[in-house]
């Protein structure tokens, strides 16, 4: 195994792309970790503050970097819960024209299943190509930020080898000698991120976005319910509390309907990425729907009772 290991690449110049609410924090943390890193956004003031408040430089040229890690927007701007890959495919056809052969991309943006391989195809096997997707949550930044457990792809087994290297700084099943040479070799360092590897890209892309998909499902199981509990009048805080003292229950709270630019998106995403589409989940987009409806109607009827 060790051979190839010292092959690899040196990992000193990393960009990260898109530096919104995912992407300047993981700028911040490759930073942290003592890499020099440099930001690339299409939002000049976006850019800007990234490199005022967060000394993140701008990026001046693609042929120095050894990773690109990409956290761009993949919604469609007028319509947060509309995948959209455009830009992420306009950025990876940059890269195949201006950076250096033999680097490692990384797709950090939820993509739907099959977005990384078209990539790669792009790219022609020029670079390493992974998919490292996030779990990032902002309210909770302390334990589920930027290097919390995540799953990572490779579309070859030589990308999933250099990502895990970047990121986790051990690959899975190394052996003892390959550790010794980890710790040897000076110009090796890793973001420090525990990495879960999985067989295929597809996989990891399916994650991601299952894993939303299974967030959406038990928001609008709570809706339904919400909802079920107002038309027989029987209270819904009072039948949730009985039943979460259950040890394998967990209701969740009905709120303003599923919202957000990631788990309505992500779970168009899933729907999108077969043809045979899951039909509980197309039932629970309808019970948003109708949520929706009925909290409107709530909001109105007390308006017009005051
Ligand atoms: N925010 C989260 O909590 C979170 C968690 C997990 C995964 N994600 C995923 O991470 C990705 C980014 O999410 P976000 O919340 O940071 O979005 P965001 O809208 O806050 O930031 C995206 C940034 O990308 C920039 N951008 C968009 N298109 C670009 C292009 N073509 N070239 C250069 N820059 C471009 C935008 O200007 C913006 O600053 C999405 O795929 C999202 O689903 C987000």
């Amino acid at each position: 195994m060790i051979n190839h290991i010292k092959d690899e690449i040196s990992f000193e110049k990393i960009l990260v792309m898109g530096l919104g609410q995912l992407g300047l924090p993981v700028a911040k943390y490759v930073k942290e970790k003592g890499f020099d890193v440099y930001g690339y956004d299409n939002n000049q003031l976006v850019m800007n503050n990234a490199e005022k408040e967060h000394n993140i430089k701008k990026l001046e040229n693609f042929r120095n970097i050894d990773a690109f890690l990409i956290c761009i927007s993949t919604h469609r701007e007028d319509d947060v819960s509309t995948p959209q890959v455009e830009g992420l495919m306009a950025i990876i056809r940059k890269i195949s024209k201006e950076a250096r052969n033999g680097k490692l991309v990384s797709i950090e943006s939820t993509v739907p299943r099959g977005t990384t391989r078209k990539m790669f195809e792009i790219l022609e096997h020029r670079f390493h190509v992974v998919h490292a997707p996030h779990r990032w949550y902002a309210r909770e930044e302390d334990v589920h930020g930027v290097n919390q457990l995540r799953v990572i792809g490779g579309v070859c087994d030589c990308c999933l080898r250099t990502g895990i290297r970047f990121y986790d700084g051990v690959e899975q099943g190394a052996e003892k000698e390959d550790l010794e040479y980890y710790n040897a070799n000076k110009s090796y360092r890793s973001l420090g991120i525990p990495m879960y590897s999985v067989s295929t890209v597809e996989l990891a892309e399916l994650s991601k976005i299952v894993e939303n998909a299974d967030r959406y499902l038990q928001i609008a199981f709570a809706e339904d319910l919400y909802m079920f509990c107002k038309a027989n009048r029987i209270s819904f805080g009072e039948l949730r509390d009985a039943i979460n003292t259950k040890w394998n229950v967990n209701i969740l709270e009905p709120r303003d309907g599923i919202g957000g630019h990631c788990i309505p998106k992500d779970t168009r995403m899933f729907l999108e990425s077969s043809e045979i589409k899951s039909k509980i989940l197309i039932a629970a987009q309808e019970v948003d729907k109708d949520y929706r409806k009925y909290i409107e109607g709530m909001i109105k009827d007390k308006q017009i009772n005051r």
